[in-house]
């Protein structure tokens, strides 16, 4: 499947992006080990999360869908799950393997993991070493998927730093701290995402947080909670991106995510020149939510502060074409995370915007983008949603057509992509 994508620029709209892909995660999960119904809403039907919703109805928890984007849960309670009769099938989607790597560490019984072709090339190292010292036993592809998690291991608390900052891994000792005897704590290096901690405190687990450090007691029940999932600001930057190198449109996105272990995007792009203001602030939740009004800016470059890598991570494919739009050059350093994504995101990045014309100086943890003129021709995505999507944006303001290859993934994160974009006025088919 591929994108072919017309000079076209964004107009005036409004418009609603897909559910918030983190949140839905951790809506199925811990929903699933939670005590009673759960009702689900603005969940992200995307492939990553159906395959999470896939591996907890394997585990026993039941499922129903009321429309596309709303789900009941019948949760187990934290000793509920049972063994799945297959292995689980996690497609894409490196925060469920992950995730669900610590939930499996406390089961009784086993259970086997495995995804697609760049998940198996994932580091899942990682997961392992903490969960090993937590008691967990885990056996892996010399550190990649398929994994093995033995279950049946009584789990004891352990005090972690993380040696990068990661959500994920976070998110799995967290988790494997439910089932642990004693305290968890893990300390990160960087603040990442912290939807885990808010959705666990909604189900009334007590989750003890200073800005690194954040420790949770095991066997605390979970009761079951509503949660309306806010849009995604991951999906929203996209709309972002069209708007600010629009001529002069105006879009506001309604209802979009805006925890502040999530909104480096805005901040950087805000630090760029970009005209965009939060309005109609309110809660979902646990989880701060805004409408993002964006207009057409005039970028300029710099040194992006490294200090909020960590708060803006998925957004980096998003935030080198702004880059390649923004006067002089951007330096992006501190970003070797990005090489471990769903493919190498500096190195996807660069080739693709090389090939539109871009000049592009790429460094071990980083790169500098240098301003310049998009031009037409044919892009590879290598498979990767984000990368796919942001030179599909890019391609709209080309001096001709650019058609972006291998574009299925797509559907992990942002289903209906393609009529978002024409609902702003750009054209790709
Ligand atoms: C995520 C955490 C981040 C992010 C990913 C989603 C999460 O990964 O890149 O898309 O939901 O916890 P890392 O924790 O590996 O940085």
């Amino acid at each position: 499947m591929k994108f072919i994508v017309q000079p076209s620029t964004a107009s005036n709209a409004r418009i609603t992006v897909p559910g918030d892909k983190s949140i839905s995660h951790r809506a199925l999960m811990l929903g699933g080990i939670a005590a009673g119904r759960s009702t689900i809403s603005g969940f992200l039907a995307g492939e990553d999360c159906l395959a999470t919703a896939a591996a907890m109805s394997a585990m026993g928890v039941e499922i129903a869908y009321t429309s596309a984007t709303t789900l009941t849960i019948d949760g187990v309670g934290l000793r509920g799950l049972v063994e799945p009769s297959a292995a689980l099938d996690l497609g894409n989607s490196g925060t469920a393997i992950r995730l669900l790597a610590g939930l499996l560490s406390g089961q009784s019984f086993a259970a086997t993991m495995y995804g697609d072709e760049s998940l198996s090339r994932r580091p899942m190292q990682r997961v392992i070493t903490p969960l090993h010292q937590m008691g967990a036993q885990i056996d892996s592809n010399e550190g990649c998927p398929p994994l093995l998690v033995h279950g049946g291991r009584q789990l004891r608390g352990i005090d972690y730093t993380l040696p990068v900052a990661s959500a994920q891994v976070k998110s799995a000792i967290l988790l494997a701290g439910l089932y642990a005897d004693g305290v968890t704590t893990v300390k990160e290096p960087a603040v990442t995402r912290d939807h885990t901690e808010r959705m666990l405190g909604t189900m009334g687990v007590t989750v003890e947080r200073d800005e690194h450090r954040i420790s949770l007691r095991g066997a605390q029940m979970l009761s079951a909670r509503d949660i309306q999932v806010p849009a995604d600001l991951s999906s929203a930057s996209f709309v972002m991106l069209a708007a600010i190198l629009s001529r002069d449109a105006e879009v506001l996105i309604e209802g979009v995510g805006v925890n502040p272990t999530r909104t480096g995007v805005i901040d950087i792009l805000q630090s760029m020149g970009a005209d965009i203001v939060l309005e109609n602030g309110r809660l979902f939740g646990e989880e701060p939510v805004a409408d993002i009004r964006v207009r057409a800016s005039t970028l300029h470059g710099g040194s992006i502060d490294p200090a909020l890598v960590s708060l803006a991570i998925d957004e980096f494919p998003v935030l080198f074409v702004a880059a390649a739009r923004a006067a002089g050059k951007t330096e992006f350093s501190g970003i070797g995370e990005l090489r471990v994504k769903e493919s190498d995101r500096i190195a996807t990045m660069a080739e693709g915007l090389r090939r539109l014309g871009i000049r592009v100086d790429e460094t071990a943890d980083g790169a500098v983008v240098h301003c310049g003129e998009f031009q037409g021709g044919s892009v590879q995505s290598h498979g990767d949603h984000r990368v796919a999507m942001s030179l599909a944006v890019a391609g709209s303001i080309a001096s001709g057509p650019v058609t972006v290859e291998n574009v299925a993934a797509v559907e992990t994160s942002f289903p209906g992509f393609v009529d978002s974009m024409a609902a702003i006025g750009l054209k790709i088919r």
